[in-house]
């Protein structure tokens, strides 16, 4: 078992993102602050919270939402590093400072490589707009638009070598309207892919998870062990 870095202030949640950030905003509006209970007096303590984001666009709005919510924030744009391996290697390091308890891409349009792998393999979750295992991939609803499908949706998954392949989480459906565009059946794919995403970050910050095949089953290891 990892060590618990700080047990006192709940788990360590690290976000990676490329865009706007309203996936981490949910995160950020979400994560118990339990700073006051409703007498004033001093709540629960928090059962996690983000602690660090790490972009990989200097120029991204979900950057100002982190420092808007007092959130230390790391760049690692591919320009600044030699070569694919030694960006792979910087983005682990990045998320390393942070000594993150749960990783959570959120939004965040690269691929990460065996180095980020080997350090936070099965503990960092990515969430994709559309029902894995249809519509992988960076276009997922561009392409169930395409293809007609009636019901759409999100997934929230584990991440593993393959694009958008790793063990699924949760998922939740959304209804294709007719007259849909990307940019309107995303927005309401964002809706509902916020609350999935707190909803997953509390349950495997608080209850844990096992991980059987492909199979995710909510509570701790079957060795007793705690993947909190
Ligand atoms: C989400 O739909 C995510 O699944 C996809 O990009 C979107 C990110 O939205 N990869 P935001 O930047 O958090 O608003």
């Amino acid at each position: 078992m990892r060590p618990d870095v700080t047990a006192s202030a709940g788990r360590r949640v690290v976000v990676l993102l490329s865009g706007t950030g309203t996936l981490l905003q949910a995160l950020l509006d979400a994560g118990p602050d339990g700073t006051a209970g409703p007498d004033g007096t001093a709540g629960p303590p928090p059962r996690w919270s983000v602690v660090g984001v790490v972009c990989d666009r200097p120029d991204a709005a979900g950057l100002a939402r982190a420092r808007a919510a007092g959130v230390a924030t790391a760049t690692v744009a591919p320009a600044d590093f030699p070569d694919r391996p030694a960006w792979d290697d910087g983005v682990a390091r990045a998320v390393e400072v942070f000594a993150p308890d749960l990783v959570v891409l959120a939004g965040f349009m690269r691929i990460l490589g065996e180095p980020f792998l080997r350090r936070f393999g099965g503990r960092t979750v990515n969430t994709h707009p559309a029902l894995l295992p249809a519509f992988p991939g960076a276009h997922g609803v561009r392409d169930a638009l395409a293809y007609g499908v009636k019901v759409s949706g999100c997934t929230v998954i584990l991440v593993d070598a393959g694009v958008d392949t790793g063990a699924v989480l949760a998922q939740r459906c959304v209804p294709v309207e007719d007259g849909d565009d990307e940019a309107s059946l995303h927005e309401r794919i964002k809706v509902v892919e916020r609350e999935l995403l707190v909803e997953v970050v509390d349950r495997m910050t608080t209850r844990g998870w096992t991980l059987d095949g492909r199979q995710v089953r909510w509570g701790a290891t079957a060795d007793g062990g705690d993947r909190r």
